[in-house]
């Protein structure tokens, strides 16, 4: 072979250093870790997930282009500071439904400083091992199944900053070891299967911003555990079984929502004045007694003194301009100089629990379009749907002095500086349901949510509620959003954690409960309340709580002639595609139901119509 003249050698040359040039490496950080990226890589394989096209499988930390979503995520965050490799910090995997266990890999993942796992389906016990995550500041579980104890190791999580665990089957004592997380800003739990009484010990968490403690069964609670409340701004202890509040209350300069709803607590209301600069303010359900403090009415968006029997005195004469966010239904307080006598008749019926004394006018039957306009059903016999429009802020209600009812609601989300909307409506189609406009509309609340009949004759009646989810819409979270409520009439729970989708069998579909019941004292209600349970802020911050479409209470016709509920025709499913002879047969069948029950119900109207002509 010929060799090369010396010139085109030296271009040759040229061009590989130039080629060879960007296989210099530039200064770039390090790799991943090799045991993380062994470990996140198992965590992944287990759960199914495939990371996304940019990152590299063996340095999981050489990107930062991690896809996700409000909804759904699978990312890692790493620190690659003063070390020769990437440590993974950070571990985000929410909202797959259908994970269901935690893959052991994930607890060799020693450096995490935050663990998020929320809005899966992960169920059984919480492994001992996570005690190996011994750096991780937050670590937030909720909207899982996890059942059993907190497990004694993750006492030793003494660097926590932000544990969240509501939502989930946890049981046993709510554990005195949490008091060792004395760097907690951010605790809550709530909607869990965990019972009180709250430790005392728990006065050693003074970082504290946020505390939500909730659904805590069993147990006396006394508000020792609050020392030093220097830095809460949100305190929420619904339903804790809290009795007395402390002779020298604590002081909470910071606070601007406090939740002390479904206690036991028996102090003089007086004492309350000292979180009178609280932007919200639930003390309903207690034993507050003594007069209502001026200034607890005057600075606040949403004070609620609703269920003390014992609280008295007058509401101040001089509200103030924007619209009065008060409930007070249930309590001794004496409204005459705010409100019509009318309506102060109707609410005194609320309070004494007896009202044939007074004057109201005897009904038998009442219906409401929750969170909508009237509505005037085309039955052969007319239904009138009163209109349920009002709006009721953070907490309030509204007298519907002809028709003699009342709804009444209380609640707002900590985290969104709004009531919200109270009132929901859509344009989404309702199928399965010969009144689809009937659950167009909604009233929703945060917390409690409370209609009632006054006046009623006394005897049988038959409720019906009406219902369809027209907001959490699952199928557009990945199947992540779940609203669960609780309902009571006539103080009897008939539902706890009632999922109106699943009833329903899916989003924008009706559903309703009919149940026989009895009123002795001229008074129908019926309660729906949040529980703790379910998503917080899926499609958004706040999306949670009763939700109700209509409501109707009329009296069964005899015992063995109720009416026929108006049971919504089971929808056909999206997906079934079939056509055909068998679709067709299954056409006519329907057809036939649903003539033939039209039929029945036409009678039925019909001998009503002759029997009662005003029914
Ligand atoms: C869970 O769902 C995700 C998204 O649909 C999928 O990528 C993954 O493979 C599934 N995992 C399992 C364990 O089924
Ligand atoms: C995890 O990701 C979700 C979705 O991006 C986000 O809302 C959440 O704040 C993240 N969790 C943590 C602890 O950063
Ligand atoms: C969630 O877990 C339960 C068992 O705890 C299972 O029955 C259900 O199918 C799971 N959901 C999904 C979407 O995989
Ligand atoms: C947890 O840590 C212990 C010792 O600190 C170790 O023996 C064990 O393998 C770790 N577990 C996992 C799952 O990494
Ligand atoms: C309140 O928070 C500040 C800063 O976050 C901290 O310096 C202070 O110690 C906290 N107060 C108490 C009583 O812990
Ligand atoms: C509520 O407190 C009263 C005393 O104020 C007590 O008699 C009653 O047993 C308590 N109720 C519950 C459920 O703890
Ligand atoms: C809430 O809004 C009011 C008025 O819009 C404002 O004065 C207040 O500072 C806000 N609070 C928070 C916590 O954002």
């Amino acid at each position: 072979m010929a060799p090369l003249p010396l010139p085109l050698l030296l271009a040759l040359a040229g061009l590989a250093v130039a080629a060879a040039q960007p296989f210099f490496p530039p200064p770039q950080q390090p790799a991943t870790d090799a045991s993380d990226a062994a470990a996140l890589s198992a965590v992944f394989q287990r759960w199914g997930l495939r990371y996304g096209p940019t990152v590299k499988p063996g340095d999981p930390c050489g990107t930062r282009d991690w896809p996700g979503s409000f909804a759904r995520n699978a990312s890692v965050g790493c620190s690659c500071d003063g070390s020769p490799v990437c440590r993974i910090t950070h571990l985000n995997v929410t909202g797959f439904p259908n994970l269901t266990g935690i893959p052991p890999e994930l607890f060799s993942l020693t450096e995490l400083v935050s663990l998020d796992l929320s809005n899966n389906n992960l169920s059984g016990s919480i492994p001992q091992e996570v005690a190996n995550l011994s750096k991780l500041q937050t670590w937030h579980f909720n909207n899982n199944k996890f059942s059993g104890l907190l497990p004694n190791e993750s006492s030793r999580l003494g660097s926590l900053q932000s544990l969240w665990m509501f939502d989930n089957y946890i049981e046993g004592q709510l554990p005195e070891f949490i008091a060792n997380f004395t760097n907690i800003t951010d605790l809550r739990i709530y909607g869990t299967k965990l019972q009180g009484p709250i430790p005392k010990n728990f006065s050693k968490l003074t970082n504290l911003k946020i505390l939500m403690l909730g659904d805590l069964d069993g147990g006396n609670s006394t508000f020792d555990f609050i020392a030093d409340g220097a830095n809460i701004s949100i305190l929420s202890l619904r339903k804790c079984g809290i009795g007395q509040f402390p002779s020298t209350p604590p002081n909470l300069p910071k606070l601007t929502y406090l939740d002390l709803r479904s206690n036991n607590l028996s102090s003089s209301i007086g004492q309350m004045r000292l979180y009178g600069g609280s932007s919200y303010l639930y003390v309903g359900e207690n034993n507050f007694s003594g007069p209502l403090p001026s200034e607890m009415v005057q600075s606040s968006r949403g004070l609620d003194v609703s269920y003390n029997p014992l609280l008295n005195g007058n509401l101040p004469n001089n509200p103030p301009d924007r619209k009065w966010s008060i409930n007070y239904i249930g309590t001794s307080i004496d409204a005459s100089r705010i409100i019509n006598s009318k309506n102060l008749t109707l609410l005194n019926c609320l309070h004494m629990k007896e009202c044939n004394k007074f004057n109201t006018k005897p009904i038998t039957s009442f219906a409401v379009n929750c969170g909508g306009k009237q509505r005037i059903s085309s039955d052969p016999l007319p239904i009138t749907f009163d209109d349920d429009t009002s709006i009721l802020g953070a907490a309030g209600f509204h007298v519907n002095t002809d028709r003699q009812w009342v709804v009444s609601h209380v609640g707002s989300d900590p985290f969104t500086n709004s009531s919200g909307p109270g009132t929901i409506s859509t344009t989404q189609v309702i199928l399965g349901t010969d009144m689809p406009d009937l659950y167009q509309t909604a009233r929703t609340s945060r917390s409690a949510l409370s209609y009632y009949a006054i006046g009623l004759s006394n005897g049988k009646y038959t409720v019906q509620l009406f219902f369809a989810e027209i907001l959490i819409d699952s199928q557009l979270n990945n199947g992540t959003g779940r609203r669960l409520f609780n309902i009571d009439i006539q103080d009897q729970n008939i539902k706890r954690d009632f999922d109106i989708t699943k009833e329903a069998g899916g989003f924008g579909r009706p559903t309703n409960i009919t149940r026989e019941v009895t009123v002795d004292n001229s008074v129908l209600k019926i309660h729906l309340y949040w529980g703790g349970r379910g998503t917080c802020c899926i499609p958004y911050e706040g999306a949670y709580g009763p939700l109700v479409s209509a409501i109707r209470v009329f009296r069964p016709e005899s015992p063995n002639n109720s009416p026929p509920p108006a049971r919504p025709v089971s929808a056909p499913s999206n997906d079934d595609k079939r056509r055909g002879v068998v679709a067709g047969i299954a056409a006519l069948c329907i057809a036939a139901a649903v003539i033939s029950s039209s039929v029945v119900y036409l009678w039925w109207k019909w001998v009503a119509l002759v029997k009662h002509p005003n029914a």
